[in-house]
Formats: C-alpha cells, sequence, structure tokens
C-alpha cells in the first residue's frame, strides 16, 4: 500500500505517494520524471543509476526511495546550471567520455563525488572512484582525461 513521502531532489521537494518497497531510482524516475538516471542491472553492479545522497554516491536501484526521506538527492540533472552544463559534463563532450551515453550519469555523479573531496586526484584514484561504473562502449580512456582535466582547471 502507497504511503505519504517527501524526498528532495536537486533543491526541490517533491509530495509523493510511494510503495514502501520502491527504490529511490523508481522513485526519481516514475514518480518524479526525472530519467537521467538510468536503469542497468538493477542489481548494485554497474553504477548506471547512481545519484548522490547527501554529497555521497549510493545505487539508487538498491537503496529505497523512503530512506531518503530528509535527505538531499542530487541527481545528473543537478549538476548543470540551468543550460549551462557543469565543467565534468563539457569535459566528457570534449574528451569523447561519452559513447551510447547510458553509464554517463552514473560516471558523472561518481566523478563529482570524487573532485569534491579530492579536487586534484591521480589517474589511479579516477579510475578508483569510478570503479563502481561499468561501461560497455569501453571509454574509460576519454573519461578518466575528463575528470583530470576539470582537476587541472580546464573548464
Ligand atoms: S542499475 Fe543500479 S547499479 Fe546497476
Ligand atoms: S558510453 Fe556506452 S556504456 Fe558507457
Amino acid at each position: 500500500m502507497s504511503q505519504p513521502a517527501t524526498l528532495t531532489v536537486n533543491g526541490t521537494s517533491y509530495d509523493l505517494e510511494l510503495d514502501p518497497h520502491v527504490s529511490l531510482l523508481d522513485a526519481v524516475r516514475d514518480a518524479i520524471g526525472l530519467t537521467g538516471s538510468k536503469e542497468g542491472c538493477d542489481d548494485s553492479e554497474c553504477g548506471a543509476c547512481m545519484m548522490l545522497l547527501d554529497g555521497k554516491p549510493v545505487n539508487a536501484c538498491s537503496y529505497l526511495a523512503m530512506q531518503a526521506e530528509g535527505r538531499e538527492v542530487t541527481t545528473v540533472e543537478g549538476l548543470a546550471d540551468g543550460d549551462e552544463l557543469a565543467p565534468l559534463q563539457r569535459a566528457f563532450l570534449r574528451y569523447m567520455g561519452v559513447q551510447c551515453g547510458f553509464c554517463t550519469p552514473g560516471m558523472l555523479i561518481s566523478a563529482t563525488a570524487l573532485l569534491r573531496t579530492n579536487p586534484d586526484p591521480t589517474d589511479d584514484e579516477v579510475r578508483l572512484a569510478l570503479s563502481g561504473n561499468l561501461c560497455r562502449c569501453t571509454g574509460y580512456g576519454g573519461i578518466v582525461e575528463a575528470v583530470r582535466s576539470v582537476a587541472a582547471g580546464e573548464s
């Protein structure tokens, strides 16, 4: 049976009626309509669904929406400033870090969390931070270069 729940996503508060078992990913995609976060494996394996929860990356497919009440959720839609892409998003385009794009929202979320805590990561630190994000197009080289370029001050 559905229950009332309020989720705060990208700074906006949404009053919803949710099944207590619904995942954060399904709540954000289906109840709120923000479809940037993707469902790949639905089993905490691929990172395509990643969102920031109070600034920390979580696999939203394996996180109950009800557990996100009272916390700040950030999705890939929240990274840009209106029509202005975030530096990381521009860098992914510049360094060909996007192929089909399915992994990209999760990659951007992980990379954002990394740069907030470690603004000048090594290549290995970038790879470690992105190790929970799988890219079937195997575009890892461009992705790592994109993150390093933002750390180096390119925008
Ligand atoms: S869809 Fe959540 S980790 Fe793959
Ligand atoms: S760009 Fe296609 S899965 Fe990564």
